[in-house]
């Protein structure tokens, strides 16, 4: 397969990488100048996919880090690090916002350009990490050694394709695979089609060990999917972040690549026409429609599965993103399990969110009403003293069904909304609810049908707090229900 004509529009033009260099330039100049003029011992740096010549055409996010002392406090470092990426911001009248990884630091937008600045401690002398963004510049300097000129293209090959399957990213909301281990994918399998070729025979728990340290049998990374060992950092697993399902996603994303790579019944031309699909985003009908059509075609898909579809909203307090998605896994997961306890059935769960103002939980159950009795079962009818005390709180109701002393009782929740209901007013405290969304759950929900929630979409979100607008909001929503109806749509074209 020839890949010349997808790498055309991976590949940054002059024009991009110019405008790029420009912009990182004059910010590290900024910086280190501030740094001499008022006495910091800081020096700034390019890192990440800019700095190894990996970055995606028009998906470049600058990424700057700042080096303090390795003896300097943390509190120091938080606070001049942030002093310095403010100042720069301002200087070249950015727009910024702050982000957090280990510690705080700066999202600025500078000449249209997305530059991330990050403060870090200088290892040199190969001291250990402090924090753990300071990683980030040993990973740089080790791509920048050992990836050849010709394994760049096969670098953005292999991201695209990550990107348009949906695996690509190691931020929580994706749980894919982060940038710097594509990289390590090239240096270890060489191409974007032999990275696929291999992929489609991992097993749970693949181990990859560059640099032969022996560590990847290690207990602490028993239970990751993919096992890479850093190359610069033999106690760290650079497929940490990676979910089950993202890997599965992307084993099976390989061999529905290379189904179509070895068909012999394709000529070249239909190969490539085929092929070139899974380096664009997947292409949904619904993109030239309206909110209102699309919620329309939604509602329909719902109706036709014969099931009920509930919606709960709720507020998302302050908080950082990061921390956010773990408590909603959680939650959404708890209320789920409960659900099914009281004997309606999930069929199907997700959560959606802004990550700054709103979440929604979607639960799509088979069971939803039942009727108005149950059988409470006691204990069983040999014990005789278990009997008596049972017999004393329930009296004349009880009977033997099978080996047990049963008896009929009156459901207190019939539906599974009620239910939902009781347990958000009443009973949070039997659930595993994250602590920091708690309050806002139980406090400030909404419990709707779907149908209801969707014909009132107009109504459900103002603007968000970054630039999006409720218009956008509702879409995202919508589109996350496409994926909701249509499971595995990315991994195939
Ligand atoms: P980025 O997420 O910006 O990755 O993190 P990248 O390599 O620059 O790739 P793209 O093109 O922007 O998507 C910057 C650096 O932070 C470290 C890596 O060293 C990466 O190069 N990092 C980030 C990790 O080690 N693990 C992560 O999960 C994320
Ligand atoms: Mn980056």
């Amino acid at each position: 397969m020839n890949y010349e004509l997808i790498l055309e529009k991976l590949r940054p033009a002059q024009e991009e990488i110019g405008a790029v260099r420009e912009t990182t330039e004059k910010v590290i100049c900024f910086i280190n100048e501030t740094c001499r003029d008022e006495g910091i011992d800081a020096k700034a740096y390019i890192v990440g996919s800019v700095a190894k010549k990996t970055w995606l055409s028009g998906k470049s996010d600058i990424d700057i880090f700042i080096t303090f002392p390795y003896e300097e406090e943390m509190d120091y470092l938080k606070e001049k690090g942030l002093y310095l990426a403010y100042k720069a911001n301002n200087h070249f009248k950015g727009t910024a916002s702050e982000h957090y990884a280990s510690h705080p630091y700066l999202t600025c937008d500078i000449d249209g350009l997305e530059i991330d600045i990050v403060p870090c401690y200088d290892l040199s002398g190969g001291k250990p990490i402090k924090s753990a963004v300071d990683r980030t510049i040993l990973h740089t300097n080790y791509i920048k050694a050992n990836l050849k000129k010709e394994q760049e293209d096969e670098v953005l090959l292999l991201k695209k394709f990550m990107d348009a399957v949906g695996t690509y990213g190691s931020e929580f909301k994706t749980g894919g695979f982060a940038g710097y281990l594509c990289e390590l994918l090239i240096l270890k399998y060489l191409t974007f089609e032999e990275t696929l070729r291999a992929a489609q025979n991992w097993k749970f728990h693949t181990m990859i060990d560059l640099e032969g340290f022996g560590t990847a049998k290690d207990k602490i990374f028993k239970e990751d999917p993919l096992v890479f060992i850093d190359p610069t950092d033999k106690n760290r697993n650079v497929g940490a972040a990676l979910r089950i399902e993202k890997f599965v996603d992307f084993i099976v994303a390989s061999r529905n690549f290379l189904d179509i790579l070895d068909d012999n019944d394709l000529n070249e031309e239909e190969k490539e026409a085929k092929l070139i699909e899974f380096f664009k985003p997947l292409h949904k009908g619904h993109l030239d429609k309206s909110n209102d059509e699309i919620a329309k075609d939604i509602l329909e898909s719902f109706k036709d599965r014969e099931t009920q579809t509930l919606v709960i909203k709720f507020p998302i307090p302050e908080m950082s993103a990061d921390a956010l998605h773990p408590q909603l896994l959680k939650t959404i997961k708890s209320i789920c399990e409960k659900i099914e306890i009281e004997e309606f059935s999930v069929f199907k769960y997700a959560y959606w969110t802004d990550e700054e103002k709103y979440v929604i939980f979607t639960i799509e159950l088979n069971v939803f009403k039942q009727g108005k009795y149950y059988i409470h079962k006691g204990p069983k009818v040999w014990p005789k003293k278990a009997c008596d005390n049972f017999k004393e709180k329930w009296q004349d109701a009880l009977y033997p069904l099978d080996e047990f002393m049963v008896l009929t009782r009156e459901r207190q929740f019939k539906t599974a909304e009620d239910f939902i209901r009781g347990l958000l007013d009443e009973n949070i405290h039997i659930i595993k609810v994250g602590k920091s969304i708690k309050d806002a759950l139980c406090n400030d929900y909404i419990l709707l049908e779907i149908d209801e929630f969707l014909n009132d979409l107009d109504n459900q979100f103002d603007y968000g707090i970054s630039k999006k607008t409720g218009e956008e909001l509702a879409y995202d929503y919508l589109d996350s229900l496409d994926d909701f109806l249509n499971p595995g749509q990315y991994i195939k074209r």
